[in-house]
């Protein structure tokens, strides 16, 4: 068996760290890149810490370092938008997550980024996203480190060929971007695929 498949080892014991060490971030998952504009300056970073949090209303939550350019640019606009990106773009992802504002780099010129202005508040919408979320600041909880920006969702953008007819993300057309972690990314789609639905899984007709 080549290495790099999976031996069985359903009988091995979880490995336990307490205290924790370092070891998040290697699961794999999206990426968000997240813009702000605010009296004539824009910001865009990535952040691999987001998740939705409410469908009614409409609230996403993303960690922001409150070192990080953006975080100033957000707090100050009060809005912000969070975009996903399809594969062909994941040398974006990487490169405005490593590289900062405060040290002069207009991330937008230097990666070749485009963007149109939010539908509903001042925002830059990346238009190499297959999805973005148009925010506004609804709070800002201080976590750890990182603050978490809740936004109430006002606007989605989205590239329609890359959903399906059920809403789905269609990774055999616009594959979507996945991290594990240590700047390594993937195509999603390539992988066996199933659908557990409730009706068949709870005997439903
Ligand atoms: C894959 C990836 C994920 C990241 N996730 C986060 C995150 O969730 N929160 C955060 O504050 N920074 C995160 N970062 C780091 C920021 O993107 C990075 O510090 C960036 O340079 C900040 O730019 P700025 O100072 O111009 O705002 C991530 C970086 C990468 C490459």
């Amino acid at each position: 068996m080549p290495s790099d498949q999976h031996e069985p080892s359903a009988a091995l014991p979880l490995q336990v760290s307490a205290p924790p060490e370092r070891f998040f971030g290697y699961y794999p998952g999206t990426v968000a890149v997240v813009t702000a504009a605010h009296a004539g300056d824009r910001n865009v970073m990535s952040a691999g810490w987001h998740a939705a949090l409410s469908a009614e209303p409409p609230l996403y939550g993303v960690a922001l370092g409150r070192e990080r350019y953006t975080h100033a640019v957000v707090l100050a606009a009060q809005a912000f938008a969070l975009h996903f990106l399809p594969f062909e773009h994941a040398h974006t992802i990487a490169a405005v997550g490593s590289s900062s504002r405060h040290d002069g780099i207009d991330k937008f010129a230097r990666f070749g980024l485009e963007a149109t202005s939010g539908a509903v508040v001042e925002v830059p919408i990346l238009t190499q996203a297959y999805l973005a979320y148009e925010c506004r600041v609804q709070a800002v909880h201080e976590t750890g480190d990182h603050d978490w920006v809740v936004g109430e969702v006002v606007a989605v953008h989205h590239r329609p060929e890359a959903f399906d007819e059920r809403r789905l993300q269609n990774s055999q057309r616009v594959p979507a971007t996945i991290y594990y972690g240590r700047s390594r990314y993937e195509a999603l789609g390539a992988g066996p695929r199933v659908d557990f639905t409730p009706e068949a899984l709870l005997g439903r007709p």
